[in-house]
């Protein structure tokens, strides 16, 4: 979530935020690794540090990343010496590869970071240009109705590291579907406010966004271990394909 440069100050911190090795990760690369034919090509959009990216590519896929914060690039570079993935700098919304793939995916919320409705569509017609014949393109993103009805600020504390918390606080415009949040690092420093701006959006708003970019929804499911997707779902991975022929 949040602009790249959201994440060039988080960079330094992000690896405390969401750890590389934990259990979702594992669960995202399989889920991913099954969608893309073996040795395929791979795009993700907000590629971030590589978090998921270099497990995939430890699978023997080829596997290109997108990300607009340099901060964030860097942590990549640090962390894939060997250069297996592929890194372009550019925004996602207006820019690309050049290249097709055989899938395209979006992950943790990342689809959130444009905050406006058309940028978001631009995002998935930047994803329908680099998705190859028979591909599949991924989006990840929590279920918004938990912010949606949110009244007020809120406040929650995330562990760090045992000398670190960060504290989120929370507030939502749920008249233009924004989301503020203000990320501080408490670690008996100077406490560094990061500000976070993100709009969320309806599964069903995100297919017809899908559908005006010339892709169907294939299957909607409710984590990575292909859970099932339904009324008390938090969170949903949803897979299209082209609409090879749109009538
Ligand atoms: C929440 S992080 C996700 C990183 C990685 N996908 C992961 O799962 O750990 C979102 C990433 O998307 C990037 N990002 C957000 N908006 C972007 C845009 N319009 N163009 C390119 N990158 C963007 C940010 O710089 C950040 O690295």
């Amino acid at each position: 979530m949040g602009s790249p440069t959201t994440y060039d100050a988080l960079a330094d911190v992000y690896d405390l935020m969401y750890p590389p090795a934990s259990p979702d990760i594992a669960d995202a690369v399989g889920f991913l690794a099954e969608l893309a034919p073996e040795g395929g090509r791979v795009l993700e959009l907000g590629v971030g540090n590589g978090r998921i990216a270099i497990p995939l590519a430890e699978r023997g896929l080829t596997v290109h990343g997108i990300d607009g914060s340099e901060q964030m690039l860097e942590k990549l570079a640090a962390r894939d010496p060997h250069g297996r993935v592929t890194a372009t700098a550019a925004d996602f919304t207006t820019g690309g590869t050049g290249e097709q793939f055989d899938l395209v995916f979006i992950a943790l919320n990342t689809f959130f970071a444009p905050t406006s409705a058309e940028a978001q569509l631009q995002c998935m017609q930047r994803m329908r240009e680099q998705l190859a014949p028979g591909g599949r393109v991924v989006i990840e993103a929590f279920e918004p109705r938990a912010f949606h009805q949110q009244e007020g600020e809120k406040t929650s504390t995330r562990y760090l590291s045992p000398t670190s918390v960060m504290i989120d606080s929370t507030h939502v415009m749920r008249d233009r579907q924004l989301i503020l949040v203000i990320h501080t690092v408490v670690d008996g420093g100077v406490p560094r406010p990061t500000q976070e701006v993100i709009r969320y959006a309806w599964p069903t708003e995100i297919d017809l966004m899908a559908r005006i970019a010339g892709l169907r929804l294939v299957e909607r499911r409710g984590g990575w271990r292909g859970e099932a997707f339904d009324a008390n779902s938090h969170r949903h991975v949803s897979v299209y394909e082209a609409i090879e022929d749109p009538k």
